[in-house]
């Protein structure tokens, strides 16, 4: 049972101090952004046992059954980040999932560009997945009605599947668990308390204005630097690295360099992990 007391015990570190946990809902994300809304304060992390309509990138749907993985959703403020750094943030995000994983876990992850933490032969299985999404105004700013404001706040989303058995059969193919990858299952609040450290260290990087030396690590934990991907527009070529924006760097066949800004990607070949 995933409690404030079981993470609280387990050392989470400063994003430790502000947890709601619920036993169902729809969307954590959802809801931290109706609670940012109505005025919560920075640092607010929600967890739900179970979501019933979990959302991932591109509007997919994100399944969160009940009492075995993890589904969180953290309140930050853009002021206390750099606005130029949030595109890096999903990669961030996904470094630190990796770490955590290591650290708690002993799996080794790979990274896949933008927002997936992936494990399993050949690292091809998705384990975790990133949703950044962004608040267009805090509502002490008394905006004029109608007029909309720059992004101050944003959500992040982790999605973790930890004691997962199986998958639907259209997701056998592409996902995993924790205790499908290790033979045997976790304390989601050992791994929560892991997930909320990391994530603070590595965001005080982002604000310490470290994000050269991070997109180095994201790229070192990498499943997809080197191979070859298509691209949603159809291009395709070789990963060479990510740009301080975040943005994926491709070669194509004639070196040519391509800034892609948005997955997913398609691989085209085999990983030799
Ligand atoms: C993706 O892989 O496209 C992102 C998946 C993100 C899922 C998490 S679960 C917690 C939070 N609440 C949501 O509705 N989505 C994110």
């Amino acid at each position: 049972m995933l409690t404030k007391e079981s993470i609280q015990a387990n050392e989470p570190g400063p994003l430790g101090k502000n947890l709601k946990i619920l036993q169902q809902t729809g969307s954590t994300n959802d809801d931290v952004k109706e609670l940012a809304r109505r005025g919560a304060p920075a640092g607010l992390v929600l967890i739900a046992d179970h979501q019933s309509a979990g959302r991932g990138r591109l509007g997919r749907h994100w399944q969160t059954p009940p009492g075995v993985n993890i589904a969180l959703s953290l309140l930050l403020d853009l002021e206390e980040i750099e606005l130029k750094d949030a595109p890096v943030l999903a990669l961030v995000i996904g470094l630190a999932v990796s770490e955590a994983l290591e650290s708690t876990a002993g799996l080794e992850t790979g990274l896949k560009w933008p927002n997936d933490v992936l494990a399993g032969e050949g690292r091809q299985r998705k384990i975790c997945g990133v949703l950044v999404e962004a608040l267009q105004h805090r509502p002490d700013r008394n905006l004029q009605p109608g007029v909309i404001g720059p992004a101050t706040r944003l959500v992040i989303g982790v999605g973790l599947n930890v004691n997962q058995e199986r998958f639907d059969a259209e997701l056998e193919d592409i996902a995993t668990s924790l205790l499908i990858e290790t033979g045997h299952r976790h304390a989601r609040s050992t791994l929560v308390a892991a997930l909320l450290r990391r994530i603070h260290r590595r965001l005080l990087d982002v604000k310490a204005g470290a994000v050269a030396e991070l997109l180095a690590e994201w790229s070192n934990r990498s499943s997809t630097l080197g191979r070859m991907v298509r691209t949603p527009d159809g291009l395709i070529g070789r990963v060479v690295g990510v740009s301080r924006q975040g943005a994926l760097l491709l070669h194509d066949e004639v070196g040519t360099t391509y800034e892609v800004l948005g997955g997913p990607l398609e691989m085209l070949e085999a990983s030799t992990l």
